[in-house]
This record gives structure tokens, sequence and C-alpha cells, in this order.
């Protein structure tokens, strides 16, 4: 079986109008990620945090998916098998396309978790205030997103499946590489593409193709690629 790891980051949903992290206009340069985005930070201003996640979870409330999300969910369908589908990213746009079995590896920000029973529910795009587990009814609650210095454990799911599909072909989309090393882990597959809309001089020379233009461009090159490569192992 000829399988394909497609891992994404903030650029895929860039033309959803969902902000990536470190270009010019990017998260990071309006608020001080560790303030906001630390568990340092969480201990220090518990609020500010909570009210930072509220913020981020309103704001996906309207974004559609774009092209590349249904590209990314129309694979899955097609062969669910041999398409594994994981991000970075916390948005539900890959889920409202219709992609099924995302691996979010820095959690889902629709998502609250308690920190009394660890019990997860969704809560759409509403606001965390006021809310009680709905399990143990604790009000020692928390956005399920993975901050920095904190336990991703999806991880493990990154880590296995790159060891069940390097055989195969690793598609990157929209991620700078500068938290999951998608550079490293192209070196370790026979085959990758990487897409994002700016050069990353630091990873760019570890992929075998690069297609450095805006995802929903270059959606339609990667399909092609990866249906000729699943059916016929040719890349
Ligand atoms: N199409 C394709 N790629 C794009 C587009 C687009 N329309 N717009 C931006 N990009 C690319 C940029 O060139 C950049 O390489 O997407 C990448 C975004 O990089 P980051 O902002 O660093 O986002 P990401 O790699 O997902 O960050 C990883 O960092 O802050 C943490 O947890 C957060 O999951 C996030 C992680
Ligand atoms: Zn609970």
């Amino acid at each position: 079986m000829n399988h394909v790891l497609i891992l994404s980051g903030a650029g895929l949903s860039a033309e959803s109008g969902i902000r990536t992290f470190r270009n010019s206009n990017g998260l990071w340069n309006e608020f001080n990620i560790m303030e906001v985005c630390s568990a340092e930070g969480f201990r220090k201003d518990r609020e500010k945090v909570l009210d930072f996640y509220d913020m981020r979870r309103s704001d996906i409330k309207d974004k559609v998916p774009n092209a590349a999300h249904f590209m990314i969910a129309e694979l899955k369908k097609s062969f669910p098998e041999e398409i594994h589908v994981l991000t970075q990213n916390v948005d539900d746009l890959l889920e409202k396309a219709g992609c099924p079995d995302v691996v979010h590896l820095h959690g889902t920000l629709c998502d609250l978790r308690c920190e009394n029973c660890f019990n997860i529910w969704n809560i759409k795009y509403e606001s965390i205030k006021g809310k009680k587990c709905p399990e143990c009814k604790s009000s020692n609650i928390r956005h399920n997103v993975v901050m920095f210095h904190e336990p991703a454990p999806a991880y493990q799911t990154l880590y296995k499946t790159i060891e069940k599909t390097s055989s195969g072909l690793f598609v990157a989309i929209g991620t700078s590489g500068y938290v999951i090393d998608a550079g490293g882990i192209a070196s370790c597959f026979n085959f990758s593409i990487l897409n994002n809309r700016d050069p990353e001089p630091s990873m760019d020379n570890m992929f075998l193709k690069v297609f450095h233009e805006k995802a929903t461009s270059a959606a339609p090159k990667i399909k092609e690629i990866v249906v000729k490569f699943i059916n016929s192992g040719v890349f």
C-alpha cells in the first residue's frame, strides 16, 4: 500500500482568513507568545489566557474551508487507509470540509478540557466563561489547546504514523517548520512535497518537490501527484 502523510500548519487556513503566527501580520506580532500560549503564562494570568482562547474560538466561527481543505478532505475520503491527515492547526476547517479522522497535534479550539476529570467536550464557538465540566461539574476547566512547555500527547501518533508511512510520500502544507521539524520528517521519507507561500530557506531543500505558492493554487497539483502515487507508486 502506498501511504501518504499530510501535515498541515497555519498556512493551510490563511486563505480562509485565520491568521498565521510568524508572518509579518502574524498572531505572534500582536500577542506576546509566552504570555498567552505557554504553561508559565497560564499559571501567571489564567484569565488573560482563557480570554485569548475565547477570542480565537469566536474568531473561527464564521470561517469557511478553502480549496486546500477540500482537497485534503476528498483525498482522505477517497483513500481512507492510504491518507493520514495530521495538522498543527486548532481550527475546525478540515472537519467543516468533511475530512474524517483528522489528528490535531496541538489540540482543538472548539473543545474544553476538565482539569479535574480530564473529560474533553465540544462547546463550538462559545466562551468558556461560566461553564462547568458536564461530567464532574468542576469549574476547573480550560481550552483543549497545547501551549508551549506543555505535553503534546498526539505527537505519539505523529511518530507512529511516520514509522508506518516513511516508505511513502510526505506532504507538508503551510508550515514554517518552526515547531514541528517538517524538514527533518521529509528526510525520513522516500518522497516529499512542501507547499508554502514563502520560501523557508532552512527546510526547502529537504523536500523533493517544492511549491512556493498559496495552498489553494497548489492544491490541484498536489492532489494529482498524490493520486498518481497512491495508484501506481510513481512520484
Ligand atoms: N498558502 C500556503 N502557505 C502559506 C500561506 C498560504 N496562503 N500563507 C502563509 N503560508 C506559510 C508561510 O509561508 C509559513 O511558512 O505558512 C507558514 C506558516 O508558518 P507559521 O505561522 O509558523 O505557522 P505554523 O508552522 O503552523 O506554526 C506551528 O507554532 O505557534 C505555534 O502552535 C502554533 O501550531 C502552531 C505552530
Ligand atoms: Zn470533569
